[in-house]
Order: structure tokens, then C-alpha cells, then sequence
């Protein structure tokens, strides 16, 4: 099923791991979980040799299990979960791989825009059915959250401090009732929660900060904020993993050295003390350069080699990528970027030569093309 989607959710992707996972689950489960909260956990940071599994499960959001673990907590409360970071943290991916293996179920998503209304929380009707029958439960199109209240599963909001003041304040009647009344029908006009409903939502903190949201909402819901990975080794299994799984989705077969892996975490991990220690904005690359930001700079290496170049990762290449994706602002980003090459990657290649110096190259190239 997974090989006919563009990108299938964690519940189809894993779906034979979680039938495992269940099989063997002898722990306590709170309301219908699917699974345990140590399987939960287990899934999600991956197995250790002392779990004394027959087979082994793979990591697949790296951070600290305290988080983790805080999260699955709050989803057995009666709280929502609110993950906060930065842009590209993994806080959609970890809110994706919970519903998954809670719930089976990580697509009752609603995105949180300006433009998202109550309808979308609550529910909204067909109109070619309402002039044709009246308005009755049959024309009536629930939202992906009342889905999820009456199934009894995880719904997810990603973005919620994008949605406007009303959405916010709708979400709190949500979660203190548990229920939604719909005052246009006459009767069966109350949609229940069925235990197990929990919602799961996401803010980034770059944008409109989470400090808007009414204190009321905040109330209803557990904050869990996770901060971008600066663990060199945790990055790179991470960016290790979501490479692998590119190489494979697009069969492509590429030598990818580990110098290469090296230079771009170095790259980063360089940047970004750069922007901690700036003190104006326009000192600050505009990129949060989150590990997702690291993955995207490799994939479009990848592509890049594979397409128009000879099936090898060359530093070159992946300096043009990095320079391509990280120079958003011009000249302000420019200009850091050709501080960094002057001030660091030249000294480096002085000294390390081999591919820092073909990434010396690459990066000029990309950065006058683009000045
Ligand atoms: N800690 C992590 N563990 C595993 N994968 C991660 C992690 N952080 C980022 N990623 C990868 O980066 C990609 C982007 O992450 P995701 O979309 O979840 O970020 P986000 O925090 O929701 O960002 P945004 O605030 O922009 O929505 C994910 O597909 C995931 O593969
Ligand atoms: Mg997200």
C-alpha cells in the first residue's frame, strides 16, 4: 500500500512494525490505545539491546526521551499536547509518529492558517444537501477534530498560534466539554468525545509567538518544547536515517562519504554559533538552520549529483546546495555567507585541503553567481 503514496503516513509506513509491536504489548493502556506507553516510547526512540526484543526497532525521532515521555503522559491526561520549537525541529513528525502508534490514525489533521475558521474545528455542511433534504446529520461534514471526538482517536492542529483569536477559543470548549453541540439541528445535535480523543498540536516558535494564545487555552493544554538538535552525533543519525530512506524512495544508488556528512554538520554547527553570537538580525542568517534545514541542503545535493552530475556526492556540489538553500535574504544573507567562506572554510581548507578545498570552490562559485 505505502509504494503507490508520494509520502504514506507513519501508520501505513510502520504498519507491519505496530502489528508487532502489538502483538507482544502486555502493558497497561490507557482508554483504547493500540499500545502501551513503553511500546509508545519504544517505537519512537527505537529498541535497545537490554529491551530483550526479538528484533530490533529502529529510532525514529531523535531527542531527548524526557520529552517523549512528558508527551505521552499528557496525551493518558486529560491536557492537549502542545509542541513548540523551531521551524524544523521535528515537532510534525513526532505529533505524526504519536497518533500513529496511539491511535493508528495521523491524518486528522487540520493546519492552522489566518484563514482558518470554526467550521474547520467543528464542522461545516453540504450545501447541495441541505437545499435538497434540510439540515440534518447526513449533511453535515465534520471537521478532521470531531472525526477524531467521535472516534475516540488523536487529532492533530498543526500551527495553532496561526489561527486566528475565534479558532483558539472554540479549541477551548473542545477540550474543558468534550463535546460540540450544533444548535442547528433539533435533536441528536451533541457530538461526545469517545475516550481516547486528544488533540496534539504544534507551534512554531519563530512565528506569532505562543505568548497570543489566550491563557485560557494555554490552561488546556501541556507544553512540550523541543530545541533544535546541536548534538553533532544525534544529527547525523538523523540526517543518516531520512537520507537513506530519499536514496531508496527515488532508487537512487550514490556513494555518499562520510567526510561529506562531516563537512555539512561542521558547516552548521559553525553557522550557528555564528548567528547565537550576532547581535542584529541582519547579522542572522534568515534560516533557523534546523536539522530539517541539513536534510534538505544534503537531498538537494543528492538529486542534484543524480541527475546532472556522475553518481558520486562531490563537495562542490554540496556547497552549491547549501549556499542555494541558505541564502534566502539578499545581500544580508549573502554577506554572512561570504564571511563564513573567507573566515572559515578558507582557514579549514588551508589546513584539511581535499574536499574542503573543492567545498572552498563550490561555495565561491554559488555565492558570486548569486551576488
Ligand atoms: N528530532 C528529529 N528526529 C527525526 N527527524 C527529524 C527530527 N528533527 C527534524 N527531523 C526531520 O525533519 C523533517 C522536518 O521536521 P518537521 O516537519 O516535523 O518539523 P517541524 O518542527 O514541524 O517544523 P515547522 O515548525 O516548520 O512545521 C522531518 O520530516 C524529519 O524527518
Ligand atoms: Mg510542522
Amino acid at each position: 500500500m505505502s509504494d503507490d503514496m508520494l509520502r504514506a503516513p507513519a501508520e501505513v509506513k510502520y504498519a507491519e512494525e505496530l502489528d508487532w509491536l502489538e502483538s507482544i504489548d502486555d502493558g497497561p493502556k490507557p482508554f483504547t490505545w493500540r499500545l502501551s506507553p513503553r511500546m509508545i516510547r519504544l517505537f519512537i526512540l527505537g529498541s535497545e539491546r537490554s529491551d530483550g526484543l526479538d528484533r530490533q526497532i529502529p529510532q525514529k525521532w531523535f531527542g531527548d526521551r524526557s520529552f517523549v515521555e512528558r508527551a505521552i503522559v499528557t496525551l493518558a491526561s486529560d491536557r492537549g499536547l502542545l509542541l513548540i520549537g523551531d521551524p524544523g525541529t521535528g515537532k510534525s513528525w513526532l505529533a505524526e509518529l504519536l497518533s500513529a502508534a496511539i491511535c493508528r490514525n495521523s491524518t486528522l489533521v487540520v493546519q492552522g492558517t489566518a484563514g482558518t475558521t470554526e467550521d474547520h474545528i467543528k464542522y461545516s455542511w453540504n450545501v447541495s444537501m441541505v437545499i435538497a433534504k434540510g439540515q440534518s446529520r447526513e449533511s453535515m461534514i465534520p471537521s478532521p477534530i470531531m472525526t477524531a471526538m467521535e472516534g475516540g482517536v488523536i487529532g492533530r492542529f498543526e500551527e495553532l498560534t496561526r489561527s486566528t483569536s475565534d479558532v483558539q477559543d472554540a479549541l477551548i470548549s473542545i477540550l474543558s466539554e468534550k463535546y460540540v453541540s450544533i444548535p442547528e439541528l433539533d435533536d441528536d445535535n451533541i457530538v461526545f468525545a469517545q475516550p481516547g480523543f486528544s488533540i496534539i498540536a504544534t507551534a512554531n516558535s519563530r512565528d506569532r509567538g505562543v505568548n497570543d494564545l489566550s491563557s485560557a487555552l494555554k490552561r488546556r493544554f501541556n507544553f512540550v518544547r523541543i530545541p533544535v538538535v546541536t548534538n553533532k552525533k544525534s544529527e547525523a543519525e538523523i540526517v543518516r536515517f531520512r537520507t537513506e530512506e530519499l536514496l531508496r524512495r527515488h532508487q537512487i544508488e550514490l556513494d555518499l562519504p562520510p567526510t561529506l556528512l562531516d563537512i555539512l554538520l561542521q558547516s552548521f554547527a559553525d553557522l550557528r554559533s555564528a548567528a547565537a553570537s550576532a547581535t542584529s538580525d541582519d547579522e542572522k542568517l534568515e534560516s533557523a538552520l534546523s536539522t530539517a534545514e541539513q536534510i534538505g541542503v544534503l537531498e538537494d545535493a543528492i538529486l542534484h549529483s543524480h541527475f546532472f552530475g556522475d553518481r558520486v556526492l562531490r563537495a562542490q556540489t554540496l556547497a552549491g546546495s547549501l549556499v542555494g538553500s541558505l541564502a534566502r535574504r539578499s545581500p544580508e544573507d549573502l554577506a554572512i555567507l561570504n564571511k563564513y567562506w573567507h573566515g572559515v572554510v578558507e582557514p579549514r581548507s588551508k589546513k584539511g585541503g581535499g574536499p574542503w578545498q573543492e567545498f572552498l570552490e563550490g561555495g565561491r562559485e554559488a555565492i558570486a553567481t548569486l551576488s
